[in-house]
């Protein structure tokens, strides 16, 4: 199976367009330790020829041109892109289905809940129901992704929630504190080929839990969520009111962390993926890149290439 990454960036990109942070500045002055990345995709394909996205970001145009392998070729019309599955409805996930537009067949896989808020906005009609099929997944029901005329693309996905909060754009703050979240709003999938899990990937997660944590114990390759390097660094650098908490992610850092709290599990690769703008790990020779990295995890770029 072959994996490349799409878009390594949370959320706005990075550098995210009104960031004025010292990081995002690096990244426009094309200091090479610190590359630009567009927001958080994956592209997935057992043949090398018919390819999978998970998540669609508002950076696929670019992403399509700059990955040859997803180019069009073999008619005058024609994409190797054949499926799109979405683990939440987050504008960094859901808004390059906009760009696929519009007389082109693939399936479109979300969770019920991500299905109709997509149903709801009647601008997702750019993607033409008699080409385009959405089919909604069930929790932990595996499910053979196919092209739009049926043919299985070689692998399966198990969707599962992990502790997380429904869109930012979707949130209802009359629903308490955590804005009427349910647990279809935020998934990570498990990924099988002819039954043997080859990956997961988890680019939003708020906390580990000893259920998530049994399910990604002994896996070959782990992508989780990378977006802040410490819960409150938005805060302290004078960008944002937000916590890492706040908008549901955990963070690399602390004893909570993720590299703490993945410490103990056998997983032959760690992959931080969805990192945003003002995290340290975006670039390169920081401690706290060289921290990660001295325990074991990588931290993903755009263009990463990856067989499992
Ligand atoms: C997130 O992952 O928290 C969202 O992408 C935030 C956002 O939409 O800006
Ligand atoms: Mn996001």
């Amino acid at each position: 199976m072959y994996i490349t990454v799409l878009g390594s960036a949370a959320g706005g990109g990075y550098p995210q367009w009104n960031c004025n942070h010292p990081n995002s500045r690096r990244a426009r002055a094309k200091d090479v330790a610190a590359p630009m990345r567009t927001q958080s995709s994956l592209a997935v394909s057992c043949d090398g020829e018919r390819w999978t996205l998970f998540n669609a970001s508002p950076d696929l145009r670019q992403q399509i041109n700059d990955n040859p392998i997803l180019h069009p070729h073999g008619g005058l019309r024609a994409s190797p892109l054949k499926a799109v599955v979405l683990t939440n409805a987050d504008v960094d996930h859901v808004t390059g289905l906009l760009s696929l537009r519009e007389s082109q067949a693939f399936n479109v896989y979300a969770t019920a809940r991500v299905q109709l808020v997509l149903a709801q906005n009647s601008i997702f009609n750019v993607l033409n129901p008699q080409y385009v099929a959405r089919i909604s997944m069930s929790l932990e029901q595996s499910l053979a992704v196919s092209t739009a005329d049926g043919a299985a693309l070689g692998f399966e996905v198990v969707p599962f929630a992990v502790p997380g909060k429904v869109a930012l754009w979707l949130e209802d703050a009359s629903k308490g504190d955590n804005f009427g979240s349910v647990a279809e709003d935020t998934i990570a999938l498990e990924v099988r080929e002819s039954g043997r899990i080859k990956f997961f990937y988890i680019p939003a997660c708020a906390r580990m839990t000893p259920a998530l944590a049994a399910r990604i114990q002994g896996a070959p390759l782990v992508f989780f969520d990378g977006t802040l390097y410490t819960d409150d660094e938005m805060v302290r650098d004078g960008v944002g009111h937000k916590t890492g908490q706040r908008m549901g992610h955990m963070s690399v850092s602390g004893a909570e962390g993720t590299v703490a709290a993945l410490s103990h599990l056998q997983i032959s690769r760690k992959i931080f993926i969805h990192i945003n703008t003002t995290n340290p790990i975006l670039i390169a020779g920081t401690p706290e890149r060289q921290a990660v990295e001295s325990s074991g995890w990588e931290v993903s770029f755009d263009g990463m290439r990856l067989e499992v």
